[in-house]
């Protein structure tokens, strides 16, 4: 597992980089792809997006701790993102979010034990009319209830036997 070298993100990453003045600003989509290739960024990642940037590892890693889409420790396939910022929690969110840490048997940030959902709270989303709503793997499910967070659950259990981390 590599991303410098692995043909199928070679595309990609020439089309960032051709995008921007200098190299080092395409640090943030490489980055996703760093993620997407490990499940999350971890220090090969961002030697990698480094060395293809010219850039210090540190200064990889830095933005990367920045942003809440970049996750800094290995995830379950399905990463939840529940929004509990202040829009949303007046609509239920902090409770919706809590309920579903017990239903999964999580802590905040934590991986269910089959390796399968890692939920933590984000705050807004931009979808504020729509809680509670939660993006999993950067796809916003929105107008939730504990039901329909059960059949997706479910759906996603069945789903994620066969997919990567990182994608829904
Ligand atoms: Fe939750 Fe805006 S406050 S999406």
């Amino acid at each position: 597992m590599a991303i410098i070298g692995n043909a199928k993100y070679q595309a990609r990453i020439k089309r960032h980089l051709a995008k921007y003045p200098t190299k080092r600003s395409a640090v943030m989509p490489l980055l996703y792809i760093a993620q997407e290739e490990y499940g999350w960024v971890n220090q090969a990642g961002i030697n990698e997006v480094a060395q293809l940037l010219d850039l210090d590892p540190t200064q990889v890693k830095s933005i990367a701790g920045f942003y809440t889409m970049y996750s800094e420790k290995p995830k379950g396939k399905y990463w939840l993102q529940v929004c509990t910022d202040l829009p949303c929690a007046l609509q239920g969110a902090d409770e919706f979010h809590a309920w579903l840490k017990e239903e999964l048997g999580v802590q905040e940030g934590g991986t269910s034990a089959d390796g399968m959902f890692t939920v933590e709270h984000v705050m807004c989303l931009a979808a504020c009319d729509k809680a509670p709503m939660l993006q999993c793997n950067f796809h916003y499910v929105e107008n939730l209830d504990k039901d329909s967070m059960r059949a997706l659950l479910a759906k996603w259990r069945v789903d994620g036997a066969g997919a990567a981390n990182g994608s829904a």
